[in-house]
């Protein structure tokens, strides 16, 4: 079965209570629930890990090296500051999906620029927590698995 790792970066495990008015009102918790709704549709298979820290980020993306298919990332903060994430991304070769709630291109300048985005597949931004289904879909499609 077709595995995927859903990676949150920093800040992300307090969505919903984190600035609504940007992130939306739903949990980290609510959102992977609706992945793996969708993921069940899909015939694919989920593994979730969230950290506030770029290491711990870091090692996982390495972790999922021969295990893993795929990988939806929201790099959260770390999008717009991180090399060793970019570089973690390029060493595994795995195909990957950045994922955004906010439109980063229309927020402040510093967040217009991804460091992790150019090694990705592609990237979703301001659609909200559905941004995070658009993305699984689009990594399936990517991987070859049937979606209709
Ligand atoms: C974010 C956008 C980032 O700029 C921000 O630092 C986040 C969340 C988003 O999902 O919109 O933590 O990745």
């Amino acid at each position: 079965m077709t595995r995927i790792l859903v990676l949150n970066g920093p800040n992300l495990n307090m969505l919903g209570i984190r600035e609504p008015g940007i992130y939306g009102s739903e949990s980290l918790k609510q959102i992977e629930n609706n992945l793996l709704q969708a993921a069940e549709r899909l015939g694919v298979e989920l593994e979730f890990y969230q950290s506030n820290h770029e290491g711990g980020l870091l090692d996982r993306i390495h972790a999922a090296y021969g295990h893993t298919d795929g990988i939806l990332i929201n790099p959260g903060a770390y999008t717009h500051t991180s090399i060793a994430l970019r570089d973690g991304i390029a060493s595994v070769g795995l195909p990957v999906v950045e994922v955004h709630l906010s439109n980063i291109h229309k927020r402040e300048s510093f967040r217009h620029v991804s460091m992790t985005a150019p090694v990705c597949v592609g990237q979703i931004s301001g659609f909200g927590a559905y941004g995070y289904e658009m993305g699984l879909l689009a990594l399936c499609k990517h991987l070859g698995v049937e979606t209709n």
